[in-house]
This record gives C-alpha cells, structure tokens and sequence, in this order.
C-alpha cells in the first residue's frame, strides 16, 4: 500500500502525518501530528505572520521526525512526499514547501503539491468514524476561518462550486463575535464552549432570548453572508439588550444558532437542488458540536470527519497526496515546487 508523508504548515499549526490506503479504500492515517501555536498567538488576538513563520521553523522538522516514529515508518519506507502550497500565510507555506523539496531532493522521492481546500475536502475521504468511502457526487459544506462554499464533486479532483460567502467565512464570523464578547481567542471553540455552558444551564430557560439575523436564509440562491451578524451583536451590546460578561453565554448560543441555521439551510437548499449521493461537512468550523449534532438529525448519513481531521492537520494533505499519487500521478519537482497565498480550487 502507498504511504505518503505530508506536511501542512499554511497558517498557525506545524503538521506532520502519514497515510496510507488504495484508491478503493477509506486514507488510513499512521500517525498525526499537530503542533499547534494557538497559545502564542492568543496575545495579539489573532495568527502574527512573522511569528508563524518563525515558530514553523522550530517545529517543522521535530514534527516530521514525530510523524515517522509515531507510525514506525523510516524514510526509505515511504513513497511519496505532499505539502501544502497554498493559500495560506506566504511566510508560513514557505517553510513548509522547503522541507518538502529538501526531502525529495534527498531521497528522490515524488513530491506532490496539494492545495489547502483539496486537503479539507479530502478529510472526508479518511478512515474515520464512518466505515466507508463517499460516493460520487459529494456535496461538501467547507466552512472555516478563510472559507464557507458549497461545493459540488462530481468525482476525484472536479469541483463545481455552488456557492460561497460574499463577505465574512463561518469561522471569521464566530472570531469576530467571540471577540465581541470577550471570549478570547482562538475565538470558535471559546464561543461554542459558552454557548453549550449556557444551553445546559437553568438560565437557558429563564432568560428572554436575543434574536440575531440569518442574512440570505430565504435568498434563493447558494451563497452566504456572515458580515451582518457581528455588526447586529455590537449593536445589541452598544442599546445593552447584552450586558457584559453577564450575558456572554446567551449572547453566544444566539450567534451559533445564527450560524448553523443557515449552514444548515444553504446546505439543505443544495441538497435539494443537486440530489448528492453523499454529503460532508468539512472545515475548522465542522468541530463545532451544535453544527455536528443538527447536520446530523437533517442528514442522518452525513460524513462530518473526526475532531482531529476537521481543524487544520496534515492527515487530510495526507488523503488528498494519496489519491494524487494513485490516479493523477502530477508530481512536481523539488526545484520547481511554489507556494501561492492566493492558490485556488481547480
Ligand atoms: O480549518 P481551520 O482550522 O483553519 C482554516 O483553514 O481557516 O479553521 C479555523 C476556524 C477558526 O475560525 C475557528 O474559530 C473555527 O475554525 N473553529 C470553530 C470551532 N473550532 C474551530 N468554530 C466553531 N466552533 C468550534 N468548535
Ligand atoms: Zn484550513
């Protein structure tokens, strides 16, 4: 079975994985490693580029030499070697890439350019807590800090986009909301923590509810807009329907319902309109349990990939190397391998 090294380094997180499989089988993963820098960055309230770059440097070989241990792999075992090229942080992509071209250089192995959303589409290709491969067409809901669309795949690497966000992604709207409540970041897990804190509370009961807009829920077409809802929460806050920090967790469970309503509704919309053998939800904002729980009761077979899979990892690069390898075989030199921030979905 091909195994594949990949490596993942576009924004905060140092990624390491191997994965192995054949074109008929679930990507199984041999080892996953995240090395995150989100505590660093929690002082400035957001990802600092130079930063980013500079602790890449540190972790990036630790993280690979983890990688290989963890699945027992040596160097001369593997078959080919992915990376992220884009779109991401320039500086961070750059580190990463550079590993990856060393490496192959070294040992002559295929190297293989992955974009970013190809990995977090084909995180639904990995063995997780389904048993079996998705069938063609997928509809995907990609949703996370840079990205919310609606993506149809009609088969391995065509990808007919639906609809996207004309403003804020998912994942910037629950940061910049978190941020207005003073939830700190990174500001999704923080938002959806306190939203759950207060549903399981005797409050949720008692307390009149703050209503917050679905923009474009009724709009008859696939695209999203998130931009409205933050600036809907500052007013709320500036009238003082929503005192602080007294009201954070109602205020927050009114912004994630705002959220997976029309996440939900845009992808049952879609749905509808394209007859998909298969749905998925993939992105950071898919480790959102309020999301997971609802997609589930309207989709009984959804494949939302486990927690690990769904926030930025190398195991998802991992899957999209793997098929890569097995049925386009387009492998880039290690002379010639680019990062591009602005890289877009084919
Ligand atoms: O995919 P990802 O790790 O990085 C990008 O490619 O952007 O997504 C990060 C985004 C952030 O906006 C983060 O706040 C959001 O995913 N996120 C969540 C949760 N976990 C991460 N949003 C809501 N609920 C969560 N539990
Ligand atoms: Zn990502």
């Amino acid at each position: 079975m091909p195994t594949i090294l990949a490596i993942e380094s576009s924004c905060d997180e140092t990624a390491a994985a191997i994965v192995r499989g054949t074109a008929e089988t679930q990507a199984e993963v041999a080892s996953n490693i995240v090395a995150s820098q989100a505590a660093l960055h929690a002082e400035y309230g957001g990802v600092f580029p130079e930063l980013a770059a500079q602790e890449h440097v540190k972790k990036i070989l630790p993280t690979i030499q983890l990688a290989l241990s963890e699945a027992r792999i040596e160097i001369s075992e593997l078959d080919g070697i992915a990376v992220t090229i884009g779109p991401g942080l320039i500086g961070s992509l750059l580190i990463g890439v550079n590993a990856a071209a060393q490496l192959a250089n070294l040992t002559k192995l295929p190297l293989l350019g992955i974009n970013h959303w190809e990995g977090h589409l084909y995180s639904a290709f990995l063995k997780s807590d389904q048993d079996s491969l998705p069938e063609f067409p997928i509809l995907f809901l990609t949703v996370s800090g840079g990205h919310s669309s609606l993506i149809l795949m009609r088969n391995h690497f065509e990808y007919e986009l639906l609809g996207s966000t004309v403003d804020d992604a998912a994942g910037e709207a629950f940061d910049k909301c978190a941020r207005l409540l003073g939830l700190g970041y990174p500001g999704g897990p923080a938002l959806s923590k306190a939203a759950a804190a207060f549903r399981s509370s005797d409050q949720s009961q008692s307390e009149t509810k703050l209503s917050l807009p679905r923009p474009m829920l009724d709009a008859d077409n696939l695209n999203f807009s998130f931009s409205g809802l933050k600036t809907a929460l500052r007013y709320a806050i500036d009238r003082g329907d929503v005192t602080l920090p007294a009201d954070q967790g109602l205020a927050a469970a009114a912004v994630e319902d705002a959220i997976v309503d029309v996440l939900l509704a845009k992808l049952e919309r879609a749905a509808k309109k394209h007859n998909p053998a298969s749905v998925a939800i993939v992105g950071g904002v898919s480790a959102n349990q309020e999301l997971r729980r609802r997609a589930a009761e309207r989709f009984p077979n959804v494949i939302i990939p486990q927690f690990s899979y769904s926030t930025d990892n190398a195991a998802m690069i991992g899957a999209a190397g793997l098929y890569h390898f097995l049925l386009k075989q387009d492998f880039v030199s290690p002379e010639t391998i680019t990062a591009n921030a602005s890289l877009r979905l084919a």
